[in-house]
């Protein structure tokens, strides 16, 4: 398995290019079990987690290639097989989101249960309930999800919670059903808006997507076309912290800053200079140690989960006490050990970790066991006497592309040693 080794001690400095979002590609990608001719897929980031559901995609008899732009063409016209196994949705969680797709066009779906993972249950119930109100049959046997309809039919969901792969399934389902469906209490994260484009470009008829109530009106096919993902804000986010972590500079090209006002605003907060344009962002710290802030995470608009270790990575070397309360994952705070072997002063107290910020880490040989969680570890690396080694990278490869080139090119002594 391979390892990252990280020499700390470096001011990061430079530009470089924000890649598609992980969190648009993989909904776009199993969006195009819904379209009766081929859909061409750009800006795609080169993940692990793509290249898993290319793999699914595939053994279900879809027909993939990469163009020479390196674009996916994804044909579902030769889909024969409607299932999603267990070994390939356990690694990764959002294979669940073939489910709506497969059921609203072919009228029936088995899909592994994906089970617990390492930040929490994160149960499906809600994916399958809305399922259910629109007309589906649906058990679990087996450790599998047995849907099964003749057309769904469109209906009024409140979600009692807000989830994005649960708006995202139920969203995707409702595109072919018959009649109208109302998702209310829906997520209104920026990747649920981007296949929401998509899906109309394709020829859905949905509006709202970006509030809590999104209306969906259904249509009798979907069609190929050519879209382009999203850029990643979490990926955004996570070089901003490296460069603010060092006391750097920064500029991010090919980016979305309208779309991270929180993350933007505690980087504010935690004394970063900040100027954007409409797709970049630069950020200067003009040498200076940052500040500890308070954020709590909640659903978009509110500062992300998938930003929340990084920032306890920041606090961890700022000046200053912060605190940092996860309210979406009940179990999302691995890389707090793993930190304090580095030697952060971190404290944990229920779903807030409390941290008094140290002038520097020590090095340590560290791994973690989910992405966001990995990415931090390699934050607290950049800032850390001597080496730190980060195992189990494979989390990191899955949502960050070519980590280690990104920030070696932002004066990062980083380097990945095959394991
Ligand atoms: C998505 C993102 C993930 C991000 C998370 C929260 C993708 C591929 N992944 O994950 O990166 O961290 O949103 O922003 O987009 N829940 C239920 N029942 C359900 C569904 C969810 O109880 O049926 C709970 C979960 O356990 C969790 C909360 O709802 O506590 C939010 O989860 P959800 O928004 O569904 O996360 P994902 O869509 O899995």
């Amino acid at each position: 398995m391979d390892k990252l080794i990280i020499t700390g001690g470096e001011v990061l400095e430079g530009e470089i290019r924000i890649s598609g979002a992980k969190n648009a590609v993989l909904p776009i990608m199993a969006a195009t079990l819904l379209a009766d001719s081929p859909v061409t897929i750009r800006n795609i980031p080169h993940l692990h987690d793509v290249t898993t559901t290319m793999e699914l995609l595939g053994r279900m008899g879809v027909h993939l290639t990469l163009n020479e732009k390196m674009d996916i063409v994804v044909d579902a016209t030769t889909i024969h097989s409607l299932y999603a196994p267990y070994e390939l949705v356990r690694t990764m969680r959002s294979s669940i989101l073939v489910l709506g797709p497969m059921l609203s066009r072919f009228g029936r779906a088995d899909v592994s249960l994906p089970g617990g993972c390492a930040i929490g249950s994160r149960p499906v119930n809600l994916h399958i309930k809305g399922l259910q109100a629109m007309g589906a049959e649906v058990e679990v046997i087996n450790g599998y999800i047995r849907a099964r309809v003749g057309r769904l039919k469109g209906a009024r969901l409140v979600m009692d919670l807000v989830t994005v792969t649960g708006t995202e399934n139920l969203m995707m389902a409702a595109t072919l059903a018959e009649g109208t469906t109302l998702i209310e209490n829906a997520a209104r994260e920026p990747e649920v808006t981007d296949l929401a484009n998509c899906l109309n470009c394709m020829g859905a008829k949905i509006s709202g997507a970006g509030t809590d109530t999104i209306v969906i009106e259904g249509v009798e096919r979907l069609s190929g076309i050519e879209y382009k993902v999203l850029p990643d804000r979490i990926e955004a986010g996570s070089y901003l912290v490296a460069a603010a972590i060092t006391g750097g500079h920064v500029k991010l090209k090919d980016t979305r800053p309208d779309i991270m006002d929180a993350v933007l605003q505690s980087l504010r907060e935690a004394g970063a200079d900040i100027t954007v344009g409409d797709d970049w962002i630069e950020l200067h710290m003009h040498g200076k140690r940052p500040r500890a802030v308070d954020v709590s995470t909640a659903p978009y608009p509110a500062f992300p989960t998938d930003m929340q270790a990084q920032f306890t990575a920041l606090n961890a070397v700022s000046e200053g006490t912060g605190t940092i309360t996860e309210t979406v994952f009940e179990n999302r705070f691995m890389h707090v050990q793993e930190m304090q072997r580095m030697g952060a002063k971190i404290q944990l107290k229920g779903n807030t970790a409390i941290s008094k910020g140290v002038e520097r880490l020590t090095g340590a040989q560290v791994m973690a066991t989910d992405l966001r969680a990995s990415a931090s570890l390699v934050l607290a690396g950049l800032v850390a006497d001597g080496e730190t080694t980060i195992d189990r990278i494979y989390h990191i490869d899955r949502g960050y592309e070519r980590i280690e080139e990104k920030l070696a090119q932002l004066g990062a002594n980083i380097r990945r040693v095959p394991g």
